[in-house]
C-alpha cells in the first residue's frame, strides 16, 4: 500500500478525528502488515524512533501491541508506569507532555481521565495515541473492524449488536467507529445504561452520512439477524465497586447460547475486547465456542496498533 497523505504527525485520540476513508486505510494497512509478518517480514519504518508507553491502568493486549508493534518496525518502546513518573502528581500533565515530547517521538497513554490524553496531545508536539481512557478506546475499534473484515470481507451493511454497558468506553468508541463505517449498530442495554443523548445524536449524523444506522434498545429480541454480537465487562477498570448493581442490571443481557441462537444466523460471530469475565457478560460455552473470534481480535490489536504508529509516525 502507498502512503496516505495527511496522517503523518497526527494524534489518535478518538475516531471522531478520522474520516471513514482514513479508518479504512488504517485497517487495510494493518491487514498488509499482518500478512507480511505471517511471512516473517517485518519493517524498519520506526527505526530511530523512541516511543513512550504511559499506563495508569493495567493492560495485557494494548501494552503488548504497542511494544511488539514498535519493535517489529525497528523502534524503541519505553514503558512508563504510573508509579514511575510524575504525571499529574508532582508536575502538571502539560509539563510532562512537553518534557516527554522533547525526548520521545510518539506517546501512548492509557488511563482514567480523557482530559489527560487530550492535554498530552495538545502539549507534547509529537503524536499521542489513546490506549484507553474512561471514555474511549479507539485502537480497539480498528482491531474489531479488521476482524469483521476478515470474517465477512466487508464491514459496511453488517448488523452488529453490542450488549452490555452502553455508557462505557467500548460502547462510546464502537458508536463512533461503526456508524462512520456504514454498519447497522445496535446498542442493547437497560435504559439506565443507555449512551449519552449527545453522543447518540453525533453518531446518528455519522450513520446518515455513511448509510449505516444506530439503534438503542433494551429488548434482546433485537439481536435477530445480527452478523456479530459483542460484549465487554460489566464493570470497567475503576468501577469495581459497582459490581452488585451491574450484575442486577445486566444479567438479562449476558451473551449466552440462547442469545447467539436468537440471531437466527448460524454464522453470527461472537466478539469481545477482552479481558472477559466468564459466567458474567459471556458464558464459557460462547467464549470458547465455534462462533467466537476473540483471539483473532486480540491478535489484531497488535497489527492495527502497529498500523497507527506506522501511518502517523513511520517512515513508510
Ligand atoms: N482489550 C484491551 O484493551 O485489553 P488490555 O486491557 O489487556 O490492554
Ligand atoms: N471497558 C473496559 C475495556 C477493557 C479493554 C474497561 O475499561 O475496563
Amino acid at each position: 500500500m502507498g502512503v496516505k497523505e495527511g496522517l503523518k504527525g497526527r494524534s489518535f485520540i478518538t475516531l471522531r478525528d478520522y474520516t471513514a476513508e482514513e479508518i479504512a486505510y488504517l485497517v487495510d494497512l494493518a491487514a498488509e502488515l499482518k500478512a507480511k509478518k505471517k511471512k516473517g517480514i517485518t519493517g524498519s519504518s520506526l527505526a530511530g524512533k523512541n516511543i513512550a508507553l504511559i499506563f495508569e491502568k493495567p493492560s495485557t493486549r494494548t501494552r503488548s501491541s504497542f511494544t511488539v508493534g514498535c519493535l517489529d518496525e525497528g523502534g524503541h518502546p519505553e514503558y512508563l508506569g504510573c508509579g514511575d513518573i510524575q504525571l499529574g502528581h508532582k508536575e502538571t500533565v502539560a509539563d510532562t507532555a512537553r518534557v516527554l515530547g522533547r525526548m520521545f517521538d510518539g506517546i501512548e497513554f492509557r488511563g482514567f481521565s480523557h482530559a489527560t490524553v487530550e492535554t498530552l496531545a495538545e502539549y507534547a508536539g509529537v503524536p499521542v495515541w489513546n490506549g484507553l481512557t474512561d471514555d474511549f478506546h479507539p485502537t480497539q475499534i480498528l482491531a474489531d473492524l479488521l476482524t469483521l473484515k476478515e470474517n465477512f470481507g466487508r464491514v459496511g451493511g453488517l448488523k452488529f449488536v453490542y450488549a452490555g454497558d452502553g455508557r462505557n468506553n467500548m460502547a462510546n468508541s464502537l458508536m463512533i467507529g461503526l456508524t462512520k463505517m456504514g454498519m447497522e449498530l445496535v446498542i442493547l442495554a437497560p435504559k439506565v445504561l443507555w449512551p449519552r443523548e449527545e453522543l447518540v445524536r453525533e453518531c446518528e449524523g455519522y450513520a446518515s452520512a455513511s448509510g449505516g444506522s444506530l439503534t438503542i434498545c433494551e429488548d434482546i429480541a433485537c439481536v435477530k439477524g445480527a452478523d456479530a454480537i459483542y460484549t465487554d465487562v460489566w464493570c470497567s477498570m475503576g468501577e469495581e465497586d459497582k459490581a452488585a448493581e451491574r450484575i442486577a442490571l445486566l444479567s438479562p443481557y449476558q451473551v449466552n447460547e440462547s442469545m447467539m441462537a436468537s440471531t437466527g444466523k448460524a454464522e453470527t460471530i461472537f466478539m469481545h475486547c477482552l479481558p472477559a469475565v466468564r459466567g458474567k457478560e459471556v458464558t464459557e460455552g460462547v467464549l470458547e465456542g465455534r462462533q467466537s473470534v476473540v483471539f483473532d481480535e486480540a491478535e489484531n490489536r497488535m497489527h492495527t496498533i502497529k498500523a497507527v504508529m506506522v501511518a502517523t509516525l513511520g517512515n513508510y
